[in-house]
């Protein structure tokens, strides 16, 4: 039997190779921790409001006969009741869509688009949204703005209903909302900003993450998320060939930029 079965050139392919294997084993066991951990919030946070449900039937559960709880409580437990559904519901909601976006069959639509006629449609719908009726919007792109971009209509309006909904949700009456686009080293920037609660600095990092949920979020107590609304923003984005990133102050407001590749 040779000593030297392999030549120099096969030694370093192997190598080279399980180089790579060790790096895309690294990869699939950093993905594996974040769904587990994802998992594990999601589980906490379903638990939270099927708790409380299961406990108020069971305590209307102990009124037998004629004997009813008064009108105040009846209507205070139906409103806790109500609540806590919509946040199982939004949970579960988006929990499904961030999933089929992952899946390798979901399949995106990409059309070339005008992009200044798209985000001013856009805005116009923001406007007859009666919510925002109690936000100064603002609408700030510049005429002469000429950026196509390839985008699926369907999910990209998601992201931006997303980014709105946020802005409106943890702002206050009054406070500004602003639609900015422009283009920077070739490529278009949306910017969507609000003069609301503002994030905290070591909060800023982790928003797009989908291990952080509403539990660990400074979120408003009538806010009813899934606080999975920024991930599913991120994974729409990356399918995009883009990038989405946030600046924020705390008490000053918030800007989420959106940045696409242009096209001819
Ligand atoms: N415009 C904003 N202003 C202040 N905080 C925000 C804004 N957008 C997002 N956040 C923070 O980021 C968290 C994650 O946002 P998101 O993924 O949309 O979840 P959700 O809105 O369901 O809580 C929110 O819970 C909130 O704390
Ligand atoms: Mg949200």
């Amino acid at each position: 039997m040779p000593k030297n079965v392999f030549t120099q050139p096969e030694i370093s392919q192997v190598k080279d190779l399980t180089l790579k294997l060790a790096k895309a084993n690294k990869q699939l066991s950093n993905e594996h921790k974040i769904r587990n951990q994802m998992l594990a919030n999601i589980s906490h946070d379903l638990r939270a409001p099927m708790t409380a449900i299961r406990n108020a039937v069971d305590y209307l559960n102990t009124f037998e006969g004629e004997e009813m709880p008064s009108s105040e409580e009846f209507h205070s437990i139906i409103a806790m009741l109500d609540r806590r559904s919509t946040v199982l519901e939004n949970l579960i909601q988006d929990l499904f869509y961030l999933t089929s976006l992952d899946n390798p069959s979901h399949r995106y639509s990409f059309e070339r688009v005008n992009m200044k006629n798209f985000l001013k449609e856009y805005y116009i719908y923001l406007l007859e949204d009666s919510r925002f009726k109690t936000r100064k919007l603002e609408y700030l792109i510049g005429y002469d703005l000429e950026a196509f971009c390839s985008i699926d209509i369907d999910t990209f309006t998601r992201t931006l209903d997303n980014l709105f909904i946020n802005a409106f949700k943890y702002s206050n009456e009054g406070d500004s909302i602003k639609l900015d686009a422009y283009i920077k080293r070739r490529k278009l920037v949306i910017c969507i900003e609000d003069t609301g609660i503002g994030i905290a600095k070591e909060d800023v990092a982790k928003i797009f993450d989908r291990s952080y949920t509403v539990s660990n979020a400074r979120t408003p107590e009538s806010v009813t998320g899934s606080g999975l609304g920024l991930a599913i923003v991120k994974s729409i984005i990356e399918h995009h060939k883009g990038k989405v990133y946030c600046e924020s102050e705390l008490g000053v407001g918030s800007k989420f930029f959106i940045e696409l590749p242009l096209i001819k």
